[in-house]
């Protein structure tokens, strides 16, 4: 995994299944499209195809034995040259065995020892693919971060058909080179990303906070990945997303904290979103140690908190690109308009946490994207696709060279 320049590196793990066969095109075409593959068979996968054909068509010969290459340490040495790992095909039990940790063999080891981004892609007869044991099996992988490009339908060996058929070559290289950021649009540009409600300590036990979950900024910090951007995440909630050689994490806790550490990244960033629920006021003092009611009723002295996107906004480096996001329960586009304007920043991402399904706790969201041109509605879907909207338009703002000048009274 590294800031190496020059190709990237795909470990690519081909398993027991009679789809192995389709493995050699995506191995051709991720060869053709300048990565460096490092072939890794299964004994399965050598039962259905040759190590000579993969050896033929990758970057490097196929390693398929912990024991008997040149290296003691294959798996680590493959784990760390990593920049993805793709599994294709990946049959049930390899999904069972990768759900479980096992590292009976090389591709197991490499997969538990790497920090690169992995993904795979089942193919099995349809009966497999629905039984729970692969379902959960899959959900438990994805839940670790683990990315999927899911079998179609279509014909099976045997002359079944159904679902569970390996997903075309070019899709699967397509998700390969999103995962590597090859050619994504943010590939070369900096992202810094704030997620979650910060915390204003009231005493050693307790704080002022809010309702936000982060989920809305981590899945913009994902989607900036995937777009092939360097991403720096500052979330007051833990992170869920897998590591990443281009993803920084930093832990904050309070405004004041989340504001140190944005102004080090506003430095180096092309793009910053605000997507953080930053508290608007903070005890004035806090209490050394744990208030309680024998003291009496505490009065809480409130100040306000810094603003930390308009600080930032008003300290913009030329070019840069400012989002803001604003939760709001009355009149949500009017105040969007006017904290857009007012906060100076190039995008506010307003929503009605008051609707249905919306903000906060919840996966989906509801935005509008207000600009200094226009409202741009995204009606209810996943926050993965309210981030990837919001960053279509950051890219078209960067395209045109950064901000421009707004015009009167939007
Ligand atoms: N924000 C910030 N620092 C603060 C408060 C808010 O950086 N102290 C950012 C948020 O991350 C968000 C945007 O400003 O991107 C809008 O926040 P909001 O609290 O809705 O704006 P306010 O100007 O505080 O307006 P309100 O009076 O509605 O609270």
């Amino acid at each position: 995994m590294s800031e190496r320049s020059g190709p990237k590196t795909v470990v690519f793990g081909v398993t027991g299944g009679i789809a192995a066969y389709k493995a050699v095109e995506v191995c051709r075409r991720l060869v053709d499209a300048g990565v460096h593959v490092v072939p890794v068979l299964t004994a399965g996968a050598e039962r259905f195809v040759a190590k000579t054909t993969f050896s033929a068509l990758a970057s490097e010969p196929v390693q398929s034995s912990l024991f008997d290459e040149a290296s003691p340490i294959p798996h680590t040495l493959l784990a760390r040259r990593a920049d993805l790992v793709v599994v294709a095909p990946a049959t049930a039990d390899f999904l069972a065995r990768y759900a479980a940790g096992t590292a009976g063999d090389l591709l197991g080891a490499t997969l538990l020892a790497t920090r690169a981004p992995v993904l795979v892609c089942p193919a099995m007869h349809t009966e497999m693919w629905e039984h729970p044991s692969v379902q959960e099996n899959l959900a438990t992988l994805r839940r670790r971060g683990v990315e999927v490009v899911p079998p179609e339908a279509g014909a099976l060996a045997a002359g079944d058909v159904g679902v569970g058929r390996l997903a075309e070559p070019a899709a699967i290289v397509e998700a390969a080179l999103g995962l590597l950021g090859a050619h994504g649009d943010l590939a070369g540009h900096r992202v810094a990303v704030s997620a979650g409600g910060t915390r204003e300590p009231i005493d050693p036990v307790r704080h002022l906070s809010n309702r936000s979950s982060g989920k809305q900024g981590h899945a913009l910090a994902r989607a900036a990945l995937r777009r092939g951007a360097e991403v720096t995440l500052v979330t007051t909630v833990a992170s869920s997303l897998p590591s990443h050689p281009r993803l920084s994490v930093v832990r904050v806790d309070t405004a004041a904290e989340m504001e140190a550490v944005m102004a080090v990244e506003a430095e180096k960033a092309d793009v910053i979103v605000m997507a953080a629920a930053v508290a608007d006021f903070r005890p004035v003092a806090i209490a050394p140690s744990k208030l309680t009611k024998d003291q009496g009723i505490p009065e809480l002295v409130l100040e306000k908190t810094p603003d930390i996107l308009a600080g930032l906004a008003a300290r913009r480096r030329p070019g840069q690109v400012i989002v803001g996001f604003a939760a709001e329960t009355d009149e949500p586009l009017a105040r969007a308009r006017r904290k857009r304007a007012a906060k100076a920043v190039d995008l506010m991402v307003v929503n009605d946490v008051s609707a249905p399904g919306v903000g906060f706790d919840y996966d989906t969201n509801a935005v509008t994207i207000v600009s200094a041109f226009e409202d741009r509605e995204v009606p209810l879907t996943s926050k993965a696709v309210v981030a990837d909207t919001v960053l279509d338009q950051v890219v078209e703002l960067l395209a045109d060279g950064g901000p421009e000048p707004s015009p009167e009274g939007h």
